[in-house]
């Protein structure tokens, strides 16, 4: 908290955006559990982060070291499929989703990505929100898709993540929301 000249108002913390380390996995199996009805258990993250070459997890840390967020995605040849996208529910609305799917895009384009594809639940509107904010389209629903309720699916797809148009784009949203990657190679 922070006293300015009109009253007190909160400063927000400075998040990290980064690739995310086993030493990370409790924060992020934490933040899993409280986003998803089917959460993946901790040897399923931790296998993921085994397999380096194909799949690619992002992290959001606060300056204390505790994780808050994370992303990933399984990278294909020149597609992406992102299979996760979860914040800790006390720190939503505050830009830290947006940075993490801007980092994961950013990364995918470094790999020579044009497509990537995703699946939200049909009720899902914040994440929808968010998609169709960086030009995801819906292509299609997957009627049922979610065991736990029987939910439909919609599958949503970005097209142009390797054209220059999108990557202008994209590259001036990093730097507003100063979230780009920086030279690790993930
Ligand atoms: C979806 C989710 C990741 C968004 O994270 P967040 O950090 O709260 O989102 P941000 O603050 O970065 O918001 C970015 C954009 O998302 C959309 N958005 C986020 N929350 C929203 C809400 N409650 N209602 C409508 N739109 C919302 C908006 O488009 C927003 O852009 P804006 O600020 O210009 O309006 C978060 O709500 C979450 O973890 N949900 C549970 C897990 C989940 O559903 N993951 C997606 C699986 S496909």
């Amino acid at each position: 908290m922070a006293a300015g000249a009109g009253g007190l108002f909160m400063t927000p913390e400075p998040i990290a955006i980064g690739p995310l380390t086993p030493a990370q996995l409790d924060d992020a199996c934490e933040v899993e559990r409280l986003c998803f009805a089917t959460p993946w258990g901790r040897e399923a993250l931790e296998a993921e982060l085994g397999r380096s070459s194909m799949c690619c997890y992002v992290s959001a840390t606060l300056p204390s070291g505790r994780t808050v967020g994370y992303a990933g995605m399984w990278v294909v040849g020149d597609e992406a499929h992102i299979g996760t996208l979860g914040v800790h529910p006390d720190y939503r609305r505050s830009g830290i989703g947006e940075r993490l799917l801007v980092n994961l895009l950013l990364r995918a384009a470094r790999r020579g990505v044009g497509r990537v594809t995703l699946e939200v639940r049909a009720s899902n509107v914040a994440a929808m929100s968010l998609y169709g904010k960086y030009r995801f389209r819906a292509l299609g629903v997957r009627r049922g898709y979610y065991r736990d309720n029987g939910e439909d699916a919609v599958l949503m797809a970005l097209e142009e993540l390797d054209t220059e148009r999108y990557q202008a784009f994209i590259a001036d949203r990093a730097d507003a929301l100063d979230c780009a990657p920086g030279g690790e190679d993930s």
